[in-house]
């Protein structure tokens, strides 16, 4: 195995100015130890990086962090060179039995980053991030030394799924926030970015076969206007919309991997389908053209189960499974009313031809046929727990959102499962009772509510348990028009999940509320917007 050391450069020190920046010692999501020893490593210029090359997304990071504060105008950097003695950062791969597990050493005079693949690393070095000032995070810094106290640290993810879901669909955002929520999660420590793509509002994925998708599906003529319940009803009257292109979705796939971020796509079927039967009025029951939906809900066209549709959904799963490389599909399978369904004579031939019982066993048909495809091209659906409906598919991993109970049947028939439910885990819900809050849909799920969340119910056996691999939280984005609206709902509540996913050894809410508080002013650096809510606030 080769070596590559890095020589970090790129710090700029000066010896007599004052040191006013914001030390901390504490760790977002909270380690298994951390063990101070006493003295301080000290990071200069005459630091180096020594890492095998297999860690070198890892030593990339670290790098690139610690050469934000680069300046090559310092005429102290010699001076102080002639003062320090050189010192090392070393990755070093060892048999760790969690690949995402690791070990610090913080000595005065090397850090030893032990971990068994290039995810431990980078987790490692999440943490490393977190123990140097916060103007790291910008390009603000002007040290005269930075002194990272010694000890060690210990770590590995109690959930191997640890996932934030963002609807690009009903609101659309930019590459380069996308990129950053990427960014976020990976600080965090999740490993997933479930990127809901495609809904009644809009279709945000370029299908090079099928060009209508885009042309007509990714663009509404209006938007509701105000909370859906408001009477009257109002529009805003704006072609909203657009789309990512396979391009860019690349550009996004490469970035998320250089994070150890794993992109599930979700393509929904048979249900919040209007877009792409706006777009191809021949997917549907009635065959009829439609619109692309301008408001919120559940609507009753969705995909019919002729041929046809089954086709073309197939041609639109092979570019989809051609641009992320994960081994997950999700097929969405919620909120499908099945009015039409019952009104039409093909999904009424179909039923009676496959001798199903009524629609929800031709929903459950619809879905397994996508499975057998998914899983002949080497991947594994995902669905949200209506795919229960009408009998599970038989290698689905479900997406528990009504709820746990969804979630609790498909780790008895040992299906794997991801708790995502919506009183805990539903960021789009308001985050206090206070006055002044953006609109939201609706509910209440204060940051406590999110911290306290256990995602293994008590209800499952020792066995069934370890069926649930892990949790997300959904981010659904009816009255979230901007990205800074995103952030808002996100953070912190994201902070609390992370240690719901990530953390053994959890404290309680009180102290996690004081490292939260800290974590504030990293947000400030990265240009994070975020709610202040820490507390449940009464309506006064
Ligand atoms: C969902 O919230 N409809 C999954
Ligand atoms: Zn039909």
């Amino acid at each position: 195995m080769t070596h590559k050391r890095i020589i970090v450069f790129s710090l700029f020190l000066f010896i007599n100015s004052c040191n006013f920046f914001a030390f901390s010692n504490e760790i977002i999501p909270n380690p298994d130890s951390q063990v101070l020893t006493g003295g301080d490593f000290i990071l200069s210029n005459n630091t180096t990086i020594n890492y095998p090359d297999d860690f070198k997304i890892s030593a990339d990071f670290l790098k690139d962090f610690i050469k934000i504060g680069e300046n090559d105008n310092n005429s102290f950097t010699k001076l102080f060179k002639f003062f320090s003695a050189g010192n090392e950062i070393n990755f070093i791969k060892n048999n760790i039995e969690n690949d995402e597990g690791y070990k610090i050493e913080i000595l005065a005079d090397e850090i030893n980053i032990y971990s068994s693949s290039n995810k431990g690393a980078f987790y490692a070095v999440q943490s490393l991030r977190q123990l140097l000032p916060v103007e790291f995070e910008n390009n603000k810094t002007s040290l005269d030394e930075i002194k990272i106290p010694c000890q060690i640290i210990k770590d590995s993810p109690k959930f191997k799924y640890r996932g934030m879901h963002l609807d690009v669909s009903r609101h659309m955002y930019s590459v380069d926030f996308i990129k950053k929520y990427i960014d976020a999660l990976a600080m965090l420590k999740f490993n997933t970015f479930h990127w809901h793509l495609t809904e009644d509002q809009g279709w945000r994925i370029e299908i090079k076969k099928y060009p209508k998708l885009n042309s007509i599906g990714s663009y509404r003529d209006s938007t509701l206007a105000g909370h859906y319940t408001d009477k009257p009803i109002k529009y805003d009257k704006t072609r909203y919309g657009g789309y990512y292109t396979q391009k860019e979705i690349k550009e996004i796939v490469a970035f998320a991997n250089s994070r150890e971020v794993l992109i599930i796509p979700e393509i929904e079927m048979p249900g919040h389908a209007q877009a792409a039967i706006a777009s191809y009025p021949y997917l549907s029951c009635r065959q009829e053209q439609i619109g692309v939906a301008t408001s919120w809900g559940v609507f009753e066209d969705i995909f019919c189960t002729r041929e046809t549709t089954f086709s073309f959904l197939e041609d639109v799963i092979d570019e989809v499974i051609s641009l992320f490389p994960g081994e997950y599909i999700h097929i969405g399978g919620d909120e499908a009313p099945k009015k039409r369904w019952e009104e039409c004579s093909q999904c009424q031939g179909l039923i009676k031809k496959e001798g199903l019982k009524d629609v929800h066993e031709l929903q459950s048909y619809f879905i397994t046929r996508m499975e057998k495809y998914i899983n002949s091209k080497g991947k594994k659906i995902i669905g949200w727990d209506e795919i229960l409906d009408g009998g599970l598919a038989p290698n689905a991993t479900v997406m528990s959102w009504r709820g746990e109970s969804g979630g609790i049947k498909a780790a008895q028939m040992g299906h794997e499962v991801i708790m995502a439910p919506n009183a805990n885990l539903y960021f789009d819900h308001y985050q206090t009772k206070k006055e002044g809050e953006p609109v939201a849909i609706g509910g209440f799920t204060p940051i406590e509510e999110v911290y306290n969340y256990n995602p293994i119910p008590e209800e499952l056996n020792e066995n069934e348990k370890k069926y649930i691999i892990g949790a997300q939280a959904n981010v659904w984005t009816e009255y979230m028009k901007t990205s800074e609206h995103v952030e808002y709902m996100v953070f912190p509540r994201i902070l609390a999940l992370s240690e719901v996913l990530w953390s053994s050894n959890r404290t309680n809410f009180t102290e996690f509320k004081l490292r939260a508080e800290n974590y504030f002013k990293r947000l400030d650096e990265l240009d994070i917007n975020y709610s202040k809510h820490l507390e449940k606030e009464e309506i006064k």
